[in-house]
């Protein structure tokens, strides 16, 4: 049976608790204790969560002025923190609107719907598939609004953003996880064109190879956006002292496909020896005039 939520009063909790906020949803997430209180962790997590709220929010309130109801996708959604609390300080208040969790781990996933139930959030789906194959899962709509991804492990950030390319998302929120594609590649094929110059240097120890990897993965990940016709800007999502997995890429939706990002997309592809991840990664960003006619070339003999 559904219970309806309830909040306690707001004198007895943590100033951090918003008023309206689902007291038993917090402590559900074991963000707040059972007497109420906040712990460090907590602290931090929650801390991370309206960071990005600050950002959702007001891309989810333009979106009912066109005529529909929102819809937000979170990808690598792990216990839903994130879609529970957009839920409760958002859409918990409406008549309509959804909000999809996409997650591998079904134990997860089985849980998250057991507590929506429990909470009565009726308008909250969680689907146990990954995020590679949510764009052809028929329980998701044909557009989406917003798409979230936060630390999604690895490639599962690309895929979210394959996932909001297709479903015209106008808007993406993506805090990016490790990611060791591009490591590996960088480790294999050493990045020829650079090998011989000083700038090898920055990924010939093991971390750093890991570290350039990641960095040069997000500004792939913001040039395709670019290149897609979104606008985008890269900030923290919390101080260093937090998390070292702060790098927060806000994308809004403008129409403006820009070939100058897909032309340096490419050529940062080339010179890193990361060509084959192109069909697969950026199969939407335009090569520029002289590398298509080439390959048009090559590929009539
Ligand atoms: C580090 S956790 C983050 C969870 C949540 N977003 C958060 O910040 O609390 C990453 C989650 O992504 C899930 N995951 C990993 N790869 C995935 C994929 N390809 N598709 C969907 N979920 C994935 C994992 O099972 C895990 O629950």
């Amino acid at each position: 049976m559904k219970k309806k939520p309830h909040s306690a009063p707001t004198e007895t909790l943590p100033p951090e608790v918003r008023p309206g906020q689902s007291i038993e949803l917090l402590k559900e997430l074991h963000i707040l204790t059972r007497d109420g209180k906040l712990n460090q962790d907590s602290r931090r997590k929650l801390k991370q969560v309206y960071h990005l709220f600050q950002f959702i929010e007001p891309l989810l309130r333009e979106l009912p002025q066109q005529g529909r109801a929102a819809t937000l996708a979170d990808h690598g959604a792990g216990k839903s923190y994130l879609g529970f609390i957009i839920y409760d300080l958002f859409f918990k208040s409406l008549e309509e609107g959804r909000i999809y969790g996409v997650e591998t781990r079904a134990e997860l996933v089985e849980r998250s719907k057991a507590l929506a139930e429990r909470l009565g959030f009726g308008r909250m789906s969680f689907l146990n598939i990954s995020a590679a194959d949510a764009a052809a899962d028929e329980a998701l709509p044909e557009r989406i609004d917003v798409v979230t991804a936060l630390h999604a492990c690895d490639t599962a950030t690309d895929d979210a953003i394959a996932f909001g390319l297709e479903k015209q998302a106008r808007a993406m929120v993506l805090v990016p996880c490790c990611q060791a594609e591009v490591a590996a590649q960088l480790r294999g094929q050493k990045a020829l064109a650079l090998s011989r110059t000083p700038l090898a240097e920055l990924w010939r120890h093991p971390l750093h190879t890991r570290e350039i990897g990641s960095q040069l993965t997000n500004v792939l990940r913001c040039l395709y956006l670019e290149a897609c016709g979104y606008s985008v800007s890269v900030t923290e999502l919390v101080g260093w002292e937090h998390s070292m997995k702060n790098e927060l890429i806000v994308a809004r939706y403008t129409g403006q496909k820009k070939r100058s990002a897909a032309a340096r997309l490419h050529a940062l592809l080339g010179q890193f020896g990361l060509g084959s991840l192109a069909a697969e990664r950026y199969p939407l960003a335009p090569l520029p005039e002289p590398a298509a006619a080439a390959e048009t070339e090559e590929a009539a003999g």
